[in-house]
């Protein structure tokens, strides 16, 4: 691990103080303390402040906490200089890449990543890419090591990474449409490869009102990891069922549900008040491309999409969204963008709007049926939904 010091003098800026929404944040953590013991908030006031100041700690930053707490200056520097998560110099605009280089990650290929960083970034940790986007260093263990190698970028893992599929991440950082974080091949989290051994009973995961699994369309992950050579070995050891893949698919679109849920309420917080709806979803992610009118003058029956009723069939058509291969194309920020603007968050991944969308712009033949939402694929509901 590299030497952690302060930014040169000429990278400092000459103050720092908390926007009066932080300064509120930040008194509200310190509120959760009892008289005396303030200083246990200073690991969170230390990341809003790093979040305000643009991805790094500043002296000036480091030194206003200080005071926030009632701290000497050197026990807050050494906060800092301890935790790898604390940046102390400028980073990259779109992402400061930290690579876990400990023995698990390194044994399993973090060498090929870290030669990705210093293709595609800087030959050197700490310096900038060319157009000061992009920033990565080598850190100790990250704690995901069984997801060997990973990577940290801002709040994310990226797990079980090939040199293919980290440049796939960088590519997104790059055009502002970054992946799902976690396993980067089709593993639940840090289940194993070939889907979970215990707990497999499906019943465990439905709600008791019997609304229960949804498609594997939900949620998509690579089949494998290209260019990994362990990979097939793995799934081949144990091939999941469908009904496995079916109820991998539930927990995986409802914890992504829920992350998504708390990143955009999190986004949305930082924002004024009397942001609107569409500031909103613009803060967390992208408009949809739109239609000034349906194609022939005939928009598709957008309501056949469970979970989509006459009022948000409009509210759609007003976006300039009339067609099912138009849904069927969003990626995860135009689903973000569209269900902040109408504010549902989760429900689009939770209905499975875009793989019932797939299956409908596919025609008839790609069908047999309406396509189901989540309740209709519930474990004794019949087969999974094939993909479009
Ligand atoms: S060794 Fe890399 S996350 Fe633990």
């Amino acid at each position: 691990m590299s030497v952690r010091r302060l930014a040169a003098p000429e990278l400092q800026p000459k103050g720092f103080s908390f926007t009066p929404d932080n300064l509120a944040w930040a008194q509200r953590q310190i509120a959760k303390y009892p008289p005396g013991r303030q200083q246990s908030a200073v690991i969170p006031l230390l990341w809003r402040a790093q979040e305000q100041a643009g991805g790094w700690l500043p002296q000036a930053a480091i030194e206003y906490v200080a005071a926030l707490l009632g701290m000497a200056n050197i026990r807050v520097l050494e906060v800092a200089t301890f935790y790898t998560m604390f940046l102390l110099a400028p980073v990259g605009r779109k992402a400061h890449v930290q690579v876990c280089g400990t023995t698990p990650c390194m044994l399993r290929g973090a060498g090929a990543i870290i030669d990705v960083c210093r293709a595609r970034i800087h030959a050197q940790p700490f310096d900038r890419s060319a157009d000061g986007d992009f920033s990565w260093e080598e850190v100790e263990c990250l704690g995901a090591c069984v997801n060997a190698p990973m990577v940290l970028i801002g709040r994310d893992t990226y797990e079980d990474l090939t040199a293919q599929s980290f440049a796939r991440v960088l590519d997104g950082f790059a055009s502002g449409h970054p992946p799902a974080p976690g396993p980067q091949i089709a593993r639940q989290y840090s289940a194993p490869a070939g889907g979970p051994t215990t707990l497999t009973d499906a019943s465990l995961y439905a709600p008791s009102g019997g609304d229960a699994a949804t498609v594997a369309d939900i949620v998509e992950r690579p089949a494998a990891a290209p260019g990994r050579a362990d990979a097939p070995s793995i799934v081949a050891a144990a091939q999941p069922t469908g009904e496995d893949v079916q109820r991998m698919a539930a927990v995986d679109a409802e914890a992504l549900a829920r992350t998504e849920e708390a990143d955009i309420a999190a986004k949305i917080a930082l924002l004024p008040k009397s942001a609107t709806p569409e500031q909103k979803a613009d803060a967390v992610g992208a408009r949809p491309q739109a239609l000034v009118a349906a194609r022939a003058g005939a928009a598709d029956d957008l309501k056949r999409i469970r979970g989509v009723g006459p009022v948000n069939e409009s509210k759609l058509n007003a976006l300039g969204v009339y067609h099912f291969d138009q849904i069927a194309g969003w990626g995860r920020a135009e689903i973000r963008w569209v269900e902040t603007y109408l504010a549902f968050p989760g429900r689009i991944d939770r209905e499975g709007w875009v793989g019932q969308s797939k299956l409908l712009a596919a025609g008839p033949a790609e069908r047999t049926s309406r396509p189901a939402g989540r309740d209709e694929a519930a474990p004794g509901a019949g087969a999974p939904q094939k993909k479009a």
